[in-house]
């Protein structure tokens, strides 16, 4: 048994997603979360850049006795993840492992479509993990830049963003992909969008839900979990705005934040 929290961080809001499900399927966990809400999007940003902020993330993160670390931003996984395993002791998730594994499995033809932020995109980090898996899979990968900005101002079920997702689309409907990954923490939000045009047979993959699943097994099999009976922490950090995390945060959270939300200087770290 761990009780200790288990910290969790995103180049914002979009992370928020991937604690809902953690808070889900591991609801006696406590959980750090930081939104480097005043650097956002990382998905935009150089390599060199994103991986600087990355170790900034983890350095705060590390102030609290946590017992491990997801990073929930799909570009964040693809671009430094394997930079900072190497860099610290801590266990270090990254989402990009196990939404591949699913696209893999749950995928009849091998034929698997990637979307995300162009930081993940250019990286190729999904392609070369499916490749991994299943040498044979053939994948598609298209970079939807527009989708954040559409999250973020509320665009959900709009006819401008069905627009947009359409001609983002459109090169995978032409692959005939059966599978898709939404590789970035906004995406699962225009999941019924995207399910609307690609059809219901095809598999959409939530890598923030397929990583707290990993993660449970995880600290399962490592004697790790929280008491059954443990009452849940949760506590906020932002490097922006905190009225405006709390306002917009419920939407990826699906409920409302009441635990408080502390702004930090994520440049000291
Ligand atoms: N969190 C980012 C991701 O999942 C999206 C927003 C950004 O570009 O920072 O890739």
């Amino acid at each position: 048994m761990d009780n200790r929290p288990i910290g969790v961080f995103d180049s914002g809001l979009g992370g928020l997603t991937a604690v809902k499900e953690l808070m889900y399927q591991l609801p006696n966990e406590s959980i750090v979360y930081f939104g480097d809400t005043g650097r956002v999007p990382y998905g935009t940003r150089s390599n060199e850049t994103i991986t600087k902020y990355v170790f900034q993330d983890v350095r705060f993160l590390l102030n609290f006795d946590i017992k491990l670390i997801i990073i929930a931003c799909g570009t964040a996984s693809s671009v430094a993840l394997e930079a900072v395993k190497k860099e610290f002791d801590i266990p270090i998730i990254g989402v990009v492992q196990s939404a591949a594994a699913k696209a893999v499995k749950v995928s009849t033809q091998k034929n698997i479509g990637i979307i995300g932020t162009q930081g993940t995109i250019n990286s190729g980090s999904y392609e070369r993990k499916i490749k991994q898996i299943d040498h044979l899979a053939a994948t598609f990968a298209k970079a939807c830049p527009l989708f954040v900005p559409l999250v973020e101002n509320g665009y959900l079920d709009h006819e401008v963003t069905r627009l947009i997702a359409q001609e983002y689309l459109q090169p995978l409907k032409e692959k005939h992909v059966d599978t898709i990954i939404m590789g970035c923490t906004h995406y699962p939000l225009l999941k019924r969008t995207i399910a609307d045009i690609m059809g219901e047979n095809v598999n959409l993959i939530d890598p923030g839900a397929e990583t707290a699943k990993y993660v449970k097994k995880l600290l399962k099999e490592k004697d790790m979990l929280a008491e059954a009976g443990a009452k849940p922490k949760y506590k906020y950090f932002v490097s922006d705005s905190i009225e405006s995390f709390s306002k917009l945060g419920s939407l990826f959270l699906e409920k409302k934040i009441n635990e408080s939300v502390e702004k930090i200087d994520i440049e000291k770290y």
